[in-house]
């Protein structure tokens, strides 16, 4: 029998590798998914062979993440509860499609993940699993071992001779990628206490941050982010581009709290500093370039596609349907939108299209009277009817 883990190197998915051997008797292959995280990537596979995986493969999945994912979800407008931009979320699909494709190369047969029984990330993998692997096992050792503490795993890992990690955990867990770095957990539970200002490793504290403004000129091509300030680049440079001026400026910052999929709240705390300047500049783009029924539509569609996304649900139909949507009203969302970043502020200065609805509908105002304002008389009429009627209704009850 063969595994394939989803790896991260922490301590977890560490001592996931001896749990599974002894408990399963099988190999395990650790799959590890460059999403950006930024961590020596060679290092951590060659953790997992001395904790004692069979393989360690390293995917490289850095572009389809920032195009297939994450800017997928932002020509949605999704945004989760209005205001958690679905970092890890989005992240979770895509690295369990990547564990699938190890696992049919390796001929394995089965899945596992190093997520708890408690949150959402369990769910994510495992719906992913269900939709693209239905016939492979699916192992969440978190729910199975008795394992209970982190003093627990350390003795399991010292045990066996697996490398234990000699700095203190941070009071809380953190889950780094392209798009955002995510705080949960430990210190953080108490939603009515605020981080301690040295948690935050990616945006300057806002009132730190350049007392001088800096403007950024983002363009989109069919709702895709395609260009920084006019030079073209691929989806994840772009993105490494706007988080670097952005996390300068202390822009992205958010601290909120949340409905887990599995029922309970949770606080959680984020900073996603590129993914904001390019939802407010995407947003402003649509209201140049989208007809007032079709952005009112899409707004409700917003809603829907980011609890989709929260709940694990990107490989099922509807997803696949209101991608069909969302691609349909992306044709023409091309143009540029000015951004001024200043101390953890985003301004919109100016938005540009060739196909602006707005340039389009001043050019004939003018030119031929295609609007006559005395034809606004007869339009109210009829649109205050009920109105009208309502009021006069009122008005015999209260004589009555
Ligand atoms: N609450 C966020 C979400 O559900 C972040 C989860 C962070 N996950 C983690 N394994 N640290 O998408
Ligand atoms: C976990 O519980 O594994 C991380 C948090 C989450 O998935 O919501």
């Amino acid at each position: 029998h063969k595994v394939v883990l989803a790896y991260s190197g922490g301590l977890d998915t560490s001592v996931m590798i001896p749990w599974l051997r002894e408990t399963y008797g099988c190999d395990v292959v650790a799959m590890i998914a460059d999403v950006g995280q930024g961590e020596d990537l060679q290092a951590i596979a060659e953790k997992a062979r001395r904790s004692g995986a069979s393989k360690a493969v390293v995917e490289d999945v850095r572009e389809a993440f920032a195009r297939e994912y994450a800017f997928q979800v932002l020509r949605a407008g999704a945004v989760y509860e209005g205001r958690y931009l679905l970092g890890t979320s989005f992240a979770r699909p895509l690295i369990a499609a990547c564990q699938v494709r190890v696992a049919r190369e390796e001929g394995a047969d089965a899945l596992a993940h190093g997520c708890t029984g408690k949150g959402n990330d369990q769910v994510r993998f495992e719906l992913a699993y269900r939709a693209l692997a239905p016939d492979l096992k699916v192992i969440a050792p978190w729910r199975e071992w008795d394992l209970r503490s982190r003093e627990d795993e350390m003795a399991y890992a010292r045990a066996r001779g697996i490398p234990v990690p000699v700095t203190a955990e941070k009071p809380y867990s953190v889950d780094r990628n392209l798009w955002h770095i995510s705080y949960e957990g430990g210190i953080l539970e108490d939603p009515d206490r605020a981080p301690d200002p040295s948690m935050f490793q990616w945006t300057v504290d806002p009132s730190r941050a350049p007392d001088v403004p800096e403007e950024v000129t983002i363009a989109f091509e069919a709702g895709y982010p395609v260009q920084l300030d006019g030079r073209q680049m691929a989806a994840h440079q772009l993105l490494d581009a706007l988080n670097a001026v952005a996390a300068r400026h202390g822009v992205g910052r958010v601290d909120i709290v949340e409905n887990r999929v599995v029922g309970m709240k949770s606080r959680g705390v984020y900073e996603t500093p590129g993914g904001t300047l390019l939802h407010v500049a995407h947003r402003e783009l649509e209201s140049l370039t989208l007809d007032r029924e079709t952005l009112h539509f899409k707004e409700m569609v917003a809603v829907r596609y980011a609890e989709l996304v929260y709940y694990g649900q990107w490989y099922s139909g509807l997803k696949r349907a209101l991608d069909a949507f969302v691609e349909e009203t992306q044709r023409h969302v091309t143009g540029t939108v000015k951004l001024r970043l200043y101390k953890g502020n985003v301004q919109v200065t100016g938005r540009r299209s060739p196909y602006s609805l707005y340039d389009h509908a001043l050019a004939t105002f003018g030119a031929d009277g295609v609007y006559r304002q005395k034809d606004a008389e007869g339009f109210i009429a009829l649109f205050g009817l009920p109105q009208l009627v309502q009021s006069r209704l009122e008005a015999r009850l209260h004589e009555g």
